[in-house]
């Protein structure tokens, strides 16, 4: 798989990184989004990412309280990974918090890491009692420490994007990325300025949800019951109600039509078509709960769209997207 460059740093990642929250053993809120995955099936999951080029992987602090961190370094390890080999992110999580706790937390990290650096540090969402600068003050300190790799953020607008941005500047540093929901049905932040912001001061975006937690695989529009099998809260969000899959149905049934003209699947041209739509800015990570999952979404990048078919997933989105 070819490499871009993690916004302005020296650091290359895959277009395609593994999304980790669903490593968090079902613990905690967060974590009961998705059923608790024995050992082994993480460290297949990883193990097919790595054949298919991956060469990273998304976690954070929220995800299990450092499960998900400790279960990626151990199917790393499994994997027969050294660390530096493949670049790792995690994310400080803010709530009811200052930006005091990103260094108190930070050894936390490293030791559910194993030994695997972390290459990006990111604040996972605007919401502490401290500053977007206070906060960037204690990032820079800590890339400074060689504790961190690099910084991105989370969640955040233009306007924390811009704020950011200039507090690492007078640090000479260079704010990363912003990891934020994107994906043909969730095309916000092409509207809100954080795409023109991100592709401005060269911050790779990070695209969580390009699958909008599966729907665009089509398998819950072939069976809109299977959502109430799935554990958490998912199955009370909007989008898997039946008016939701009745309004997307058109954007599956083009997305199928692609597919079958390139013998792929969906989510592959989903993914694919994210990842090229606007250049070298966005990056994916979609997590999987099973191998088969992870396999078909590390080779998404193994079949070229062309133009027109970039040109009518783009229309049909922007018909069936709620804009919110
Ligand atoms: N920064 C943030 O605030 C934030 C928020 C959310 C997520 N994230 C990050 O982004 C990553 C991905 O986001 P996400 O998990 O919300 O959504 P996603 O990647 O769009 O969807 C993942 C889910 O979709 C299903 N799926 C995945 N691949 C599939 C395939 N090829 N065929 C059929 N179904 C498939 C699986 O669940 P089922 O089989 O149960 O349908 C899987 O758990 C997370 O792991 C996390 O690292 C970050």
């Amino acid at each position: 798989m070819r490499q871009v460059r993690l916004g302005r740093t020296e650091i290359e990642i895959t277009p395609i990184g593994l999304g980790c929250w669903q490593f968090s053993r079902a613990h905690g809120y967060v974590g009961r989004f998705w059923d608790d995955l024995p050992a082994q099936r993480i460290r297949e999951i990883v193990a097919v990412s790595l054949q298919g080029g991956i060469d990273w992987f998304d976690t954070a602090e929220v995800y299990g309280w450092g499960r998900s961190e400790l279960a990626l370094a151990e199917a790393l390890r499994a994997n027969g990974v050294k660390p530096g080999e493949v670049v790792v992110a995690t994310k400080w999580f803010p709530f009811l918090r200052t930006a005091r706790s990103i260094g108190r937390t930070i050894g936390d990290r490293l030791e559910a890491l194993g030994g695997f650096p972390i290459g990006l540090h990111q604040i996972h969402a605007p919401v502490s009692f401290s500053g977007v600068r206070g906060e960037m003050k204690v990032m820079a300190r800590l890339v400074r420490e060689g504790r961190i790799g690099s910084i991105g953020v989370s969640n955040y607008t233009a306007g924390q994007m811009r704020r950011a941005h200039a507090a690492l500047q007078r640090d000479g540093l260079v704010l990363a990325s912003n990891q934020v929901k994107f994906s043909l049905l969730q095309r916000k932040i092409e509207r809100n300025g954080v795409l023109e912001t991100a592709k401005e001061l060269g911050v790779t975006i990070i695209a969580f949800s390009p699958l909008a937690q599966g729907i665009l695989s089509g398998k819950y529009h072939d069976d809109p019951g299977l959502i109430k099998e799935r554990p958490g809260p998912r199955k009370s969000m909007s989008a898997f109600k039946q008016s939701a899959l009745h309004r997307t149905r058109p954007l599956i049934d083009e997305l199928r039509a692609i597919a079958a003209a390139h013998g792929a699947t969906p989510s592959q041209v989903a993914l694919n078509w994210l990842t090229r739509i606007h250049g070298d800015t966005v990056v994916v990570i979609p997590g999987a709960v099973n191998v088969e999952q992870a396999r078909e979404n590390a080779c998404a990048l193994d079949l070229t769209l062309d133009a027109d078919e970039m040109q009518r997933l783009d229309r049909l989105s922007l018909k069936v997207e709620r804009p919110r």
